[in-house]
């Protein structure tokens, strides 16, 4: 193996340039190409880093013999095309969350990165925060006891992406495929990766398209065209009668919130905005906030994806594990459009 990993960064918009800001904090990577459909954004990408190859098609990156593995940082709809073929291509694959469309796309993914013998790693970069790393090694040496409930609420009340977010086809759907999958996916991970048995959810989607207050996010803004939920709630019930909540919204008439908290049998955690436990000493109740560092996580994430493609190492957000992810997610838009409680065959 080569002493660097040659990435190829597909996708240069907000989080491929969140990409390339991460790569110049890495060891072991050299950003040595560049892709995307958008003239003007690959060559500001291109420029701004210094990137040596740039194309505007994904299969020409993948066949130049220039990259070892690639960043797909594109529209969820493209991102089963393009690791399909960069599999093909024998290269190694960091892809951004939601891993893709739905459950079964997502699976075809995780065969197509065993056929390959290649790694497939979800970019779920809230597991990479310093505070994440934090709860999950208190959780997994038995600090909070037997977590039975964690719970997400992010509200925004102008926050809606643009362009392709709001349309159903290419993104999947709203603020839970979006955000909600940040915070199962964390939650769900601290928990040690329970199997979930069923869902229920509720959509609302009277606010998103006004709710252009705040944000910059998506290119090909069309307002005429609004396809997904802009609020959701929903609930996963766990095998063994454990259980996770989201409340989120990109829009609605609220004051903005966020926080992750998780609720155990010995102690409680708030995750986010900041680290608290919430522990009972005798009679006398006692919050901890941790000192914690603020490392930059989605350079972590990146060190952490070249590591493991230079050592073989095994990522902490594999594929695989984006699969069930994405069966709860998908089990909460079901029980949203049918209007009941879903259950999940996930064995
Ligand atoms: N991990 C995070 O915190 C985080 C944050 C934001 C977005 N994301 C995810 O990253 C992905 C991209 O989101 P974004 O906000 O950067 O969107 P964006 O619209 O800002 O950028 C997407 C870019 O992909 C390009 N593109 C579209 N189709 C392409 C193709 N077939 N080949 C090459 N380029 C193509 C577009 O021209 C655009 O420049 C999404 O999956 C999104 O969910 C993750």
């Amino acid at each position: 193996m080569r002493k660097n990993v040659r990435l190829g960064i597909i996708g240069a918009g907000m989080i491929g340039n969140t990409h390339l800001d991460a790569c110049r904090e890495c060891t072991g990577v050299e950003v040595s190409a560049v892709c995307d459909v958008h003239a003007g954004r690959l060559r500001q990408a291109a420029g701004e880093y210094g990137v040596p190859h740039r194309f505007a098609d994904h299969r020409d990156l993948l066949t130049a013999g220039v990259v070892d593995a690639v960043s797909i940082c594109t529209p969820n709809n493209t991102h089963l095309p393009i690791a399909l073929a960069a599999f093909r291509a024998g290269k190694h694959v960091l892809c951004e969350k939601p891993l893709a469309l739905n459950a079964r796309q997502a699976r075809r993914m995780v065969e197509a990165g065993k056929k390959a013998r290649r790694i497939l790693m979800s970019a779920q970069s809230a597991r990479y925060s310093d505070a994440a790393k934090l709860v999950k090694k208190l959780a997994d040496r038995g600090r909070f006891g037997d977590i039975y409930y964690g719970k997400c609420v992010w509200l925004r009340r102008a926050g809606t992406p643009r362009g392709w977010f709001q349309d159903v086809e290419q993104s999947g759907g709203g603020p839970l495929i979006d955000l909600g999958v940040h915070a199962i996916d964390l939650i769900w991970w601290i928990m040690g990766g329970p199997r979930p048995v069923s869902a229920y959810g509720v959509t609302f989607d009277h606010l998103g398209r006004r709710g252009q207050g705040r944000g910059d996010w998506g290119v090909n803004y069309n307002p005429g065209k609004f396809s997904v939920e802009d609020q959701v709630v929903g609930t996963v019930r766990f095998h063994d009668g454990r259980a996770l909540g989201v409340d989120i919204s990109w829009a609605a008439h609220t004051a903005e919130a966020y926080s992750v908290r998780l609720f155990g049998t010995k102690a409680g955690v708030q995750i986010a905005p900041e680290v608290v436990i919430y522990e009972t000493e005798g009679k006398t109740q006692v919050d901890a906030k941790p000192l914690l560092g603020k490392a930059n996580y989605y350079a972590t994430e990146m060190q952490h994806f070249v590591n493991c493609v230079l050592r073989g190492g095994k990522p902490i957000s594999p594929g695989a594990q984006s699969v069930v992810v994405m069966q709860m997610l998908d089990a909460i838009y079901r029980s949203a459009r049918t209007g009941r409680m879903v259950s999940l065959n996930t064995q």
